[in-house]
């Protein structure tokens, strides 16, 4: 692994992927951090994952804003004159567009934070340069979105020399944001001394620390559509989970991949039904016990009117669909779960977002919010899992919740992140 220091870098076949299986070795972040830094009176730009849902101004979730505040406020007790920035949506790129500015979100950081936030409606040009010229020490200026102009998108060079300017240090702390390639993600660190914050390390390190040094039992749970979209995300697992558990629509395609005759309407994906095979043939080779679905709700159409029925998996009617995992099937998974020290759970069991279908992700999540108290650790890796954990009301009973959807599965997939990778190695 290339950001974690210690065991786990030696003995790797694949570049950055944790491999040793030891546990007890605190894993350490190989990147420098805001700790390794003189801010003191310094303007220092900070790119933050401030993507928040937000409808008609108004800020939804403010996880991620929340997750900002130890290296901001870390930043500003250092006396640090702090520049933060961020995307907000996929705007086109072209200027302005009202629903993806960053405005109501810095109002939503001042009143998060307590600390002293304006907000510039400019990114890269004079106002935004003016702004950060007048900003004191101990302040932070939340700039316009960094998507509103199409070359942040194309990690053009001009935007990283404009957003350089701003500072004298570059602070990388949006997690989420860090396998993206782009301007005010990866630019500033060719110009800047660059370093991670507190963030950034905190993923980093959980996310490629619970697969170098795992408490075992190690048990994983997959769910979520599409087998294509996790190949990756599976295959890791193999290599390093005791259990894996699967879930959700990719399920179907396993069932075939079993050699069940028939799905019913279920999702499926015909051309993964070999990669599904091979996934089962390689866990079986390893010692690798796969749990998939015996028992399903299966319903009629897909909607949320629809109601359920329960069939075992080898007998889906032809006009029946699965929308969850069956009563037997949630007590074979929670009895697994049950039985793990470390669990790493990405993607729901079923169309949780429909309550006649969301019993099974439920069951899941009461299942793994147990493990805190009893001594093990629960990592939440992104996406719908975390919307299903919260629907719960169960985020406080996780030991992590990542803050990257597509990030974290870069991670887990042990890809690098073009972020972590810019900034400067610890010495
Ligand atoms: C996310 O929400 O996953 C991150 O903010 C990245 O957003 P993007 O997928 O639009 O790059």
């Amino acid at each position: 692994m290339a950001y974690a220091r210690g065991r786990a870098l030696f003995t790797c076949k694949r570049r950055y992927r944790p491999c040793s299986i030891q546990k007890g070795l605190d894993m350490a972040f190989t990147k420098k951090t805001v700790r390794d830094i003189d801010v003191d009176g310094k303007r220092v730009l900070v790119r933050v994952d401030f993507n928040v849902p937000i409808k008609d101004g108004v800020v939804g979730d403010t996880t991620r804003i929340q997750a900002a505040l130890p290296t901001i406020k870390y930043l500003v007790d250092h006396n640090a004159r702090v520049i933060l920035m961020s995307h907000l949506g996929r705007p086109d790129g072209t200027g302005f567009q009202a629903e993806f500015s960053l405005e109501p979100v810095a109002a939503k950081l001042a009143e998060l934070s307590g600390l002293d936030v304006t907000f510039v409606a400019d990114t890269y040009g004079e106002k935004a340069a003016a702004a950060v010229e007048a900003l004191e020490a101990g302040k932070v200026l939340v700039l316009e979105n960094v998507r509103f102009d199409k070359r942040e998108k194309k990690n053009d060079p001009e935007i990283a020399k404009i957003l350089a300017s701003y500072g004298d240090v570059f602070v990388l702390d949006a997690f989420g944001t860090a396998h993206r390639s782009q301007g005010s993600v990866v630019g500033p660190a060719a110009y800047l001394p660059a370093v991670a914050g507190f963030l950034l390390e905190k993923e980093v390190d959980t996310l490629t620390g619970i697969f170098a040094a795992p408490e075992r039992p190690f048990v994983a749970i997959v769910g979520g559509s599409k087998v294509s979209s996790k190949i990756g995300v599976l295959d890791h697992l193999i290599d390093s989970a005791d259990t894996l558990i699967i879930g959700g629509g990719m399920a179907y395609t396993f069932f075939l991949a079993k050699g069940y005759k028939t799905v019913g309407t279920s999702l499926k994906e015909e051309d993964w039904v070999e990669r599904a095979a091979e996934m089962l043939k390689k866990a079986e080779d390893k010692g690798v016990q796969i749990l998939l679905p015996i028992d399903n709700v299966v319903a009629d159409h897909f909607g949320e009117d629809a109601t359920g029925e329960v069939v075992a998996s080898d007998s889906i009617p032809e006009d029946r669909m699965g929308m969850d995992i069956g009563p037997k099937t949630e007590a074979l998974y929670a009895e697994a779960i049950k039985g793990a020290k470390t669990v790493f759970w990405n993607g729901p069991m079923g169309v949780f977002e429909f309550d006649n279908f969301a019993h099974g992700t439920q069951a899941v999540a009461e299942a793994v919010a147990e493990l805190k108290d009893n001594g093990g650790t629960s990592i939440i890796g992104g996406g719908d899992s975390v919307a299903a954990v919260n629907k719960f009301d169960l985020a406080d009973k996780m030991s992590w919740i990542s803050t990257g959807g597509g990030a974290s599965m870069e991670l887990v997939e042990g890809k690098a992140l073009p972020g972590v990778e810019a900034l400067n190695d610890a010495e």
